[in-house]
């Protein structure tokens, strides 16, 4: 633990590789973020439509010194500030992962300070913590990313049950495999969101389906939607359906289900609030509807801010941060792996 103007304080670096962002951030305390830097290789994966796992690896090899020296001047850190460092683990495209967990290894090491593996879908939910450190439990906490789409029942720190999750495709998949269709680049979701906020796009313009899988489940599923995104846009009626038109409907048509099923886990389990986390918990419907059903349901909500939504680092120092108050810590033989539950 560092000593700040005589008050114990706890710096952590904490470290983000495991898709296409290279992040590093600084956070003190769990929730005093000093620098949160994130290079995105977005522009790069646009060329190919999406990630290509080993040019995703390079980059970060390219880019993590880089990144980690600028966390640190942003923070007005040296390295001998550092308490201890956080890494995103697992799960994630291995290669990527390495670059990060590496970097992490060789600075706990160098520096002779804690290291702690962190669960990528457990730091998005802690990007709430970000927000408010004072979250009450239990909550119920929708996780919406390109890869994942579950409704978790968080009781405590650490104590995780998924009580509905996606049967096919993730939320971000049905956006960004609807804005394929549409012809909107990569990445999609992003795009659909801005389109249909700033042109006002029409939410009722075309009919889509909303997969309800029977009153009492908490599952989704989102693959029919995009079958019937790619038969809208084939159907002669729809030509004159304007993009913002196209971006608002499936939006909403996504945004339905998840707030509707949401909401009823919420209530069915007793939560003290709802908290949105993962990528698509950026989209500024999605938040604007579940603020409105929260408030009709007498629930608070937490949502962190869109650049806290997306892969960063200082989601990952959060949670590793509660780890190490609860003493836990990982030696240098920590683990990268592609694929964890993480519950
Ligand atoms: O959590 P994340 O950054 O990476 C993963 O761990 O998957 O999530 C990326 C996903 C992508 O599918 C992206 O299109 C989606 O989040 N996304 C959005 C928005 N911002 C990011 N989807 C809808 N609206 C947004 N504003
Ligand atoms: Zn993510």
């Amino acid at each position: 633990m560092g000593e700040c103007g005589g008050e114990h304080t706890m710096n952590i670096l904490g470290i983000e590789t495991s898709c296409d962002e290279t992040s590093v951030a600084v956070v003190r305390d769990g929730s005093d973020v000093r620098s949160s830097i994130i290079a995105s290789q977005a522009d790069l994966h646009a060329k190919t439509g999406g990630v290509v796992p080993e040019v995703a690896s390079r980059q970060h090899l390219e880019q993590m010194n880089a990144v980690i020296a600028e966390g640190l001047s942003v923070a007005g850190a040296a390295f001998q500030d550092i308490d201890a460092i956080a890494v995103a683990n697992r799960p994630g495209l291995l290669g990527a992962l390495l670059v990060g967990v590496s970097a992490a290894k060789a600075l706990a090491y160098a520096l002779r300070i804690p290291l702690v593996g962190v669960h990528h879908i457990e730091a998005h939910i802690y990007a709430n913590w970000l927000v408010d450190p004072r979250i009450e439990f239990p909550v119920v906490c929708l996780v919406v990313s390109g890869g994942h789409t579950e409704i978790f029942l968080v009781r405590g720190h650490g104590d995780y049950q998924i009580i509905g999750r996606t049967r096919d495709d993730a939320a971000g998949e049905a956006f960004d495999k609807s804005a394929r269709l549409l012809g909107v680049p990569y990445p999609g979701g992003v795009l659909i969101d801005k389109m249909a906020r700033e042109l006002h796009g029409n939410t009722q313009a075309v009919k889509l389906p909303r997969a309800r899988l029977g009153a009492d489940s908490f599952d989704f599923s989102f693959s029919g939607l995009k079958t019937a995104v790619a038969n809208a846009v084939a159907d002669p009626a729809n030509a004159d359906v304007a993009p913002q038109d196209w971006a608002a409907s499936v939006q909403e048509a996504i945004v339905d289900v998840l707030v509707e099923k949401t909401i009823r886990a919420a209530t069915a389990n007793g939560a003290r609030r709802v908290l949105l986390a993962g990528g698509v918990a950026a989209n500024s419907r999605l938040n604007e509807r579940m603020q409105a059903a929260c408030n009709a349901a007498g629930l608070p909500m937490t949502a962190p801010p869109p650049v806290y939504c997306t892969d960063n680092a200082a989601m990952i120092t959060c949670a590793g941060y509660y780890h190490l108050l609860a003493g836990r810590r990982d030696t240098l033989e920590l683990d990268t792996l592609s694929s964890e539950r993480l519950a």
